[in-house]
């Protein structure tokens, strides 16, 4: 399976700070933004990843995280000249994904919860549909809204409606099947001339196709456009790390624990960041 984080847009609800850096490289406590969907996506087992973002952004990607190899996976660059919908990111990644399955993540979203490794990796096993992952939250409709049968099964997906159906919406970790490039390049421009990822699960849904896995109370899904986000977001994973003494969306840590670095890269990587995230690096070797 192939993964995609979609990294770009203009983030003009927190201008003037992302007037001149791209939001998923803003720090989220101790590291960029773009390394929990990177980590989440390295969980799932996925190692051959394209990350698209602005012309402008790409190079300041390619400094933090290079080609990938240092922590054992493959990243590659897309650009997305203007930010016309999530769902482009499909399309600008058809050459990439080929006839493979894929996942895509959003840039600005952080996941955390126990268990959350082995439902990713289980939706990765999935052979053809789509899985999607719901939450509920207390403003629905600046989201992607799940409607509910009586039986308890999914009828509608809506795009930041004005009544929402529920208070369950769509988080950003989509995957899908090799024919999600297809399905994205038919779709027409919404109302607000974007291709709405919302269009894409919808085609699956409708064709029985779709899974919609609601993750309970024991996950935390904070999404980051706006100065107080971006601050509680901050706060959570400082609060989490300083409580368990473990970090959250370390990529290093991942990585060497599934085993895409050995002790001695592990060793490299700490020595380069002079900081406590080094020290965290290396007592994870002093642990083993
Ligand atoms: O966060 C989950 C929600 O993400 C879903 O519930 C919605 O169904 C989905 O449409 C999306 O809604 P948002 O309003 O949060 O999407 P937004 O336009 O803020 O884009 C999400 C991230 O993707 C943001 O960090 C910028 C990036 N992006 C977005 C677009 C439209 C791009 O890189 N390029 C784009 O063209």
């Amino acid at each position: 399976m192939k993964g995609i984080i979609l990294a770009g847009g203009k983030a003009t609800r927190l201008y003037p700070i992302t007037r001149a850096v791209c939001k998923q490289l803003l720090p989220v406590y101790d590291k960029p933004m773009v390394y929990y969907p990177l980590s989440l996506l390295m969980l799932a087992g996925i190692k051959d990843i394209l990350l698209i973002s602005t012309p402008e952004a790409l190079p300041r990607f390619k400094d933090l995280l290079g080609n990938g190899s240092e922590i054992g996976i493959k990243i590659r660059f897309a650009e997305q000249r203007t930010p016309r919908g999530i769902a482009q990111a499909l399309t600008i990644a058809e050459g990439f994904i080929g006839k493979d399955k894929v996942c895509l993540v959003l840039g600005d979203n952080v996941f955390f919860g126990q268990g959350l490794s082995s439902l990713l990796k289980e939706a990765v096993r999935q052979k053809e549909g789509a899985t999607i992952f719901g939450y509920y939250v207390n403003d629905p409709a600046r989201y992607g809204v799940i409607g509910f049968d009586r039986k308890g099964g999914v009828s509608s997906i809506e795009e930041k409606p004005k009544r929402p159906k529920s208070n369950y919406v769509i988080t950003g970790i989509y995957f899908y099947d090799h024919l999600a490039c297809s399905i994205a390049k038919a779709l027409k421009p919404s109302q607000r001339k974007e291709f709405e990822i919302t269009d894409v699960n919808r085609y699956y849904l409708e064709r029985g196709k779709l899974k919609v896995k609601l993750l309970g109370r024991g996950y935390a899904w904070l999404d980051m456009g706006t100065y107080e986000s971006l601050m509680e977001a901050s706060e959570f994973i400082k609060t989490m790390e300083q409580r368990q003494g473990v970090k959250v969306g370390c990529i290093e840590e991942v990585a060497y624990k599934k085993r895409y670095i050995d002790e001695r890269q592990l060793r490299k990587l700490a020595k380069e960041i002079p900081t406590s995230y080094g020290d965290y690096l290396r007592r994870l070797l002093k642990n083993e």
